[in-house]
């Protein structure tokens, strides 16, 4: 599985045909993925670009365009060989997606041309940078003007962005629709939280050392806590995002990943499908949640307008792109049970909002208490209790939480950390977590990528809460202040097991 850093090997000679490549995507992640694959020595020499997009270009201006990102967004000085090395092989064609003669054929004797010129085999990988709802319709483009079908020993593949539908009933059509042309095995459907390193060191924490996953249970564990909090509001993304709200774009995928990793059992092989099979027993054996659990055991919010870094920032509503009476949620936490020998009773509950406190993701393991005997003078909530931090962003690394005793004549015990620093240990890494993810495609490694069965299963747990909410629209919206750690409902969800959220100091 761990293809990249294990055999240091570099990717199939290949084509990358990218629609939507005048978007933000393309220009703030994947071309600089790219350098940086090319930076490290994972790119063939037989590798080329071909962007695609509305706009009419001459691939030099494209070039020209994308040497400017590169400055910009491929971290601290871009080698300027490098980028020579990549002008020299990246293409541009533009016209109307939806007229699938004349593109379509620019594309194909393009790609012919390219091939040629590159000495490429024709091994193509597209990737769709384009809105979700175009996914299908220029797949099927692509089929049907020849450049789709496995042939010659040559391989295609296609990576779809997020989102991938916005309800069961629309992943499935997708999934449908996809699979009327395609294989399975020809589709990625990408989370580019996967490509983030401590997200795949979950695996290898837990399955490649032998002294956690003994305790890896219910036995041990009290239950999880995971977090992805951003502080930044909606930014530039106004108009996709009160369409699709907090809940639609962060939990069945990325933060489903993040509990999958957690809760799975080990796998029998680091096989794609191996993975893949064991994280989609937690999903289907997450509870679904009744139209009852959906009024208690989710909390959706608002922000209002409120202080972060020290300066105001206006309300949700008032954001660009946004509806003034918008009911859309940037803030969703949920209580989760698995039902399963490993973790029933131990719920996994999960937050994720913008404008919050701060930024910062994380996985929080918390332990039962230890039988305090000795410690039976020492109130309660001075008692250390252990739990383990997986931090994902922004620092990447791992914490361990225990009590030691004070210094002094008296045995007094007080609460201290272990923490590994993937930044310290191993130097600063300069990437947008796409390399991986871009590099297992063009080997074919599909590990770190949704299946089908696993994004139908994400969303039929999540679609009876959107239904509830759709149903019963919010009326105490705005309710959290932007700057703070979301509404008081979602404090109350731990409270009420008698629990609280672990809040990162600000
Ligand atoms: N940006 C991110 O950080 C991010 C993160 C996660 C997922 N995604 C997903 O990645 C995809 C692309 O996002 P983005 O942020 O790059 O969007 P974007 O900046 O709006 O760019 C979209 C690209 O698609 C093209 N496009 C838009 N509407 C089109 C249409 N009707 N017909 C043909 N082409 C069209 C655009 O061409 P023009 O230049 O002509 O408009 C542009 O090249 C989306 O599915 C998004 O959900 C993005």
């Amino acid at each position: 599985m761990f293809s990249m850093a294990e055999t240091n090997k570099t990717a199939d000679p290949c084509v990358m045909v990218i629609f939507g490549a005048t978007g933000d995507l393309t220009k703030r992640k994947l071309f600089p993925a790219l350098y940086n694959l090319a930076k490290d020595g994972h790119l063939p020499d037989n590798f080329a670009i071909v962007g695609v997009g509305r706009q009419e270009m001459l691939s030099d201006e494209f070039r020209d365009q994308m040497i400017a990102n590169l400055k910009e967004f491929a971290g601290s000085q871009p080698d300027e060989e490098k980028i020579e090395w990549f002008c020299s092989r990246t293409y541009y064609t533009g016209g109307d997606f939806d007229d699938d003669k004349k593109l379509f054929k620019d594309i194909k004797d393009m790609l012919r041309d390219v091939c040629a010129a590159n000495n490429i085999p024709e091994n193509y990988f597209y990737y769709m940078a384009i809105p979700p709802d175009l996914f299908a319709n220029v797949t099927q483009k692509i089929v049907k003007n020849g450049l789709g079908k496995e042939e010659n020993g040559n391989w295609r593949r296609f990576i779809f962005e997020k989102p991938f539908g916005r309800d069961l009933e629309s992943a499935k059509k997708l999934n449908a629709d996809l699979l009327k042309i395609l294989k399975e095995r020809q589709i990625y459907r990408i989370d580019h939280y996967l490509g983030k390193e401590t997200v795949q060191n979950i695996l290898v924490f837990r399955f490649g050392n032998s002294i956690f996953e003994p305790i890896w249970n219910r036995n041990y564990i009290d239950h999880v806590q995971i977090t992805v909090a951003e502080k930044l509001g909606v930014e530039l993304r106004g108009g996709y995002y009160d369409s699709a709200g907090a809940l639609r774009d962060m939990i069945p995928n990325h933060i489903f990943q993040l509990v999958t990793l957690t809760a799975m059992e080990p796998p029998v092989s680091f096989e794609a499908d191996a993975v893949r099979d064991e994280q989609a027993k937690i999903l289907a054996a997450i509870q679904p949640f009744s139209p009852e659990d959906a009024l208690h055991n989710a909390v959706r919010g608002q922000y209002g307008a409120g202080t972060v870094n020290d300066k105001p920032v206006p309300a949700y509503r008032d954001e660009e792109k946004v509806s003034k009476t918008s009911n859309t949620e940037t803030f969703a936490a949920l209580k989760l049970s698995i039902d399963n020998w490993r973790w029933a009773d131990v719920p996994f509950y999960v937050r994720t909002g913008k404008r919050l406190a701060t930024k910062h993701s994380s996985i929080v393991i918390q332990f039962k208490k230890a039988p305090f005997v000795l410690f039976r003078d020492t109130p309660v909530e001075r008692l250390t209790t252990n739990r383990i931090e997986i931090h994902i962003q922004p620092d990447e690394g791992i914490t361990l939480h225990f009590g030691a005793k004070i210094p002094g004549p008296i045995v007094k015990m007080g609460p201290v950390d272990m923490d590994f620093n993937y930044v310290d240990h191993f130097g600063e890494q300069l990437s947008t977590g796409y390399e991986r993810l871009l590099f297992d495609c063009m080997i074919g490694d599909a590990t770190l990528f949704q299946r089908a069965d696993m994004v139908e299963a994400s969303w039929r747990i999540v679609t009876p809460i959107l239904d509830v909410w759709k149903a019963i629209p919010a009326r105490d919206f705005p309710n959290y202040a932007a700057g703070d750690w979301g509404p008081t409902e979602a404090d109350a969800i731990l409270k009420q097991d008698g629990r609280t959220w672990k809040n990162t100091a600000v």
